[in-house]
């Protein structure tokens, strides 16, 4: 199995989980680790400041005290001081790896606090920010998350991977698109490649890595260390063991039955609903729901149904009901929604 070294840090897989706002708390972050094959999970962005200030209800850090590791914690900010204190704290956690943003596109990170992809376009300031959080993370190892830049015509990515490097970052993960492509066009993996030929360390390739074939086309094109999957496994968090087998080697186990997904679906509702409180963790859940079986074929009127269930009862019932128990319904061939997602 290639494994993959981020400073002190030693993956059993190259084989990365991305960080999701919305979506990879504790629960998924349980399923992807029971599903195995995944070398390095992380929560959602976290604002640094609106933690350390007491201003938000740091929620996006529910379970990572106590949670297995590795476990990495991504942040975000534009103060230096703020991102070293945050990481001071993460530090004390003992999570095993700080990540920061320099990635996100969304119109509120990036206008009103002039941070996430905004960055993009200030390479001194993002060597600043790294250097805060080393500061503050001291043995915990430090990496970045970046995209090409803000536009194609302003490709910033390898002035930014280098400040990210000289200024004490393990490793960089790089989005292939630019924060004005959003998810629209087909990921740059020659300009993934440009960055890994820039930086002497590891560098992970992310974007569009949604099976076996495309993560090996991936690494492959970009010469990077590894990958990272986002959306592909909102639909199949089984995806993991899939590309690390492939990488390894190995037979590539076959997605969970159609019954073990109906399980997970419901253990991971009823798990959302003690964490939440009903019916506020039955709506949380009903977009996971619609992921789960996303695209394949005969499970309409299970979508249909699920994103409206109004409580832990109804949602149960929908589940016992509708859940397509057909395995080439739940199980096979199922692709995702690249494309759905409107922002970040
Ligand atoms: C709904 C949504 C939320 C996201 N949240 C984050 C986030 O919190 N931090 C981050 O670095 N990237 C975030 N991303 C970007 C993903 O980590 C990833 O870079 C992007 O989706 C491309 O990878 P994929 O093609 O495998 O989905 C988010 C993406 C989506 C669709």
């Amino acid at each position: 199995m290639p494994t993959l070294r981020l400073g002190p840090l030693e993956l059993e897989t190259p084989v990365l989980s991305a960080p999701i706002a919305g979506f990879t708390d504790s629960i998924y972050r349980r399923t992807v680790r029971d599903l195995g094959g995944c070398g390095l999970l992380f929560t959602e962005m976290v604002w640094a400041g609106g933690w350390v200030q007491g201003k938000i209800d740091p929620g996006r850090l529910d379970g990572v005290a106590e949670e297995p590791r590795p476990l990495g914690v991504q942040l975000w900010d534009r103060e230096p001081e703020l991102i070293e204190e945050a990481a001071r704290r993460l530090a004390e956690m003992h999570v095993s790896l700080i990540d920061l943003n320099f990635g996100c596109p969304k119109k509120r990170i990036m206008g009103r606090h002039a941070a996430g992809a905004t960055l993009l376009r200030d390479p001194a300031t993002v060597g600043k920010l790294v250097a805060a959080a080393v500061r503050g993370a001291g043995a915990v190892p430090v990496t970045a998350k970046i995209r090409l830049g803000p536009s194609l015509a302003a490709r910033t990515a390898t002035d930014v991977a280098r400040s990210i490097q000289d200024n004490g970052a393990v490793a960089i993960t790089v989005h292939g698109r630019t924060a004005d492509q959003h998810y629209g066009d087909p990921c740059h993996l020659d300009l993934i490649g440009e960055v890994v030929q820039a930086v002497s360390i590891p560098v992970v390739a992310n974007g569009d890595v949604h099976d076996v074939a495309s993560a090996r086309r991936t690494l492959e094109a970009t010469g990077a260390a590894g990958v990272m999957v986002a959306r592909a496994a909102l639909t199949r968090p089984w995806i993991f063991r899939e590309i690390s087998a492939a990488l390894s080697g190995t037979t590539v186990p076959p997605p969970p039955t159609a019954l073990e997904q109906k399980t997970l679906l419901l253990r991971n509702h009823a798990a959302m609903v003690e964490r939440e409180g009903d019916p506020r963790g039955t709506i949380l859940m009903r977009k996971f729901a619609c992921r789960y079986i996303a695209g394949a074929p005969g499970t309409h009127a299970f979508r249909d149904a699920i994103t409206r269930a109004r409580d832990a009862a109804d949602f149960c019932d929908i589940v016992e009901r509708l859940f397509p128990l057909d395995e080439d319904a739940a199980g096979a061939a199922i692709e995702p929604l690249l494309d759905e997602f409107a922002c970040e």
